[in-house]
């Protein structure tokens, strides 16, 4: 098993703990990556359990192909929006032990110039983390009008600049088209200034969140999970921005209130039935902050499904 040296999971024992993994048990990985996590719940089960892992990359699955050989371990290559599709082909709804998610793209994602995630490395703007659908951020770029640039820099990037950025944008279009990477931050860094981090930190996240459908793919998997989850069946999201994390708190939060009495009705029992019981929120320890930069905005929401 060959696991990348330049991808450091985050948060993994971490994780792993709130898993609370029955070596007999069923999991699913939605977030595949390059298999660290995946890696660690395979280490805990025992030859009757078994992993389920997504990833939206094909070249995450490709690779983890050629470098996990596991009987236990299943690899689908999905958007895991469709998870609830996936276990029902499987018969597996309802007995799903635990389901991990560590949101977002990958180190291998982020540092290979191809994929146009980064603002540090040129290349074609792409962005998209399945290749094999949807448009690019190039495609999306050229297309968009200004108040949709700047809706979607402000919506997903909280970038106060965003209208300034998406006016700056349409002013370079006029002369030029926008295909790289650097081409797209160094019109952004004319724009924002900043000391702390890169002027396009923001607008880039802003993009590829975009482009990626993140936020509607976060919320239509939750929705699923409690079909999904066995009785006592543990959900992990690790997330590493304000904006999915607030989409994880509510829905948690949704689920761990008794639902409001109906007005005039006698008490009915049910109604008072949650479908979680919230088991807090975690955060890196400080050895993992000094060593692993991405693990400095990760946030562990952990969640277990109540008997009902
Ligand atoms: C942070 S990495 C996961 C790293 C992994 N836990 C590890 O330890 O190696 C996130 C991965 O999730 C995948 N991903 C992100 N959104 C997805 C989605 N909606 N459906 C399926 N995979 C997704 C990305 O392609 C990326 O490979």
């Amino acid at each position: 098993m060959k696991i990348y040296k330049y991808h450091q999971s985050v948060m993994l024992n971490e994780s792993i703990q709130a898993l609370n993994i029955d070596p007999d048990g069923t999991y699913i990985d939605a977030t595949f990556g390059w298999g660290g996590h995946a890696q660690k719940i395979l280490e805990k089960l025992n030859s009757g359990g078994r992993l389920i892992a997504l990833d939206q990359d094909i070249s995450a699955i490709n690779d983890a192909k050629k470098n996990f050989e596991d009987s236990r371990l299943e690899l689908i290559h999905s958007a895991f929006s469709n998870l609830k599709t996936l276990l029902d082909e499987r018969n597996l709804c309802g007995k799903i032990n635990g389901i991990l998610m560590d949101l977002g793209v990958s180190s291998p994602q982020l540092d290979n110039p191809e994929r146009g995630f980064s603002f540090n490395k040129n290349a074609a703007l792409d962005m998209r983390m399945n290749q094999t659908t949807g448009i690019s951020a190039l495609q999306w770029l050229a297309c968009a009008d200004e108040a949709e640039i700047a809706n979607v820099i402000y919506k997903f990037g909280e970038e106060k600049k965003s209208r300034s950025i998406a006016r700056a944008i349409k002013k370079y279009q006029k002369t030029q088209t926008i295909k790289t990477t650097l081409q797209l931050a160094n019109i952004i860094s004319k724009v924002v200034k900043s000391k702390n981090k890169h002027p396009a930190t923001r607008s880039f996240q802003a993009i590829r969140i975009f482009i990626n459908q993140e936020i509607t793919q976060l919320s239509e998997v939750l929705a699923q999970t409690p079909s999904i989850l066995a009785p006592k069946g543990r959900l992990c999201v690790l997330s590493f921005h304000s904006i999915e994390d607030r989409v994880v708190k509510q829905f948690i939060q949704k689920h761990t209130k008794p639902s409001p009495l109906p007005k005039g009705l006698p008490i009915v029992q049910d109604t008072q039935k949650t479908k979680f019981k919230n088991l807090g929120k975690y955060f890196a320890s400080k050895e993992e902050l000094q060593h692993n930069k991405r693990s400095r905005s990760a946030i562990l929401r952990v969640a277990q499904r109540t008997k009902f």
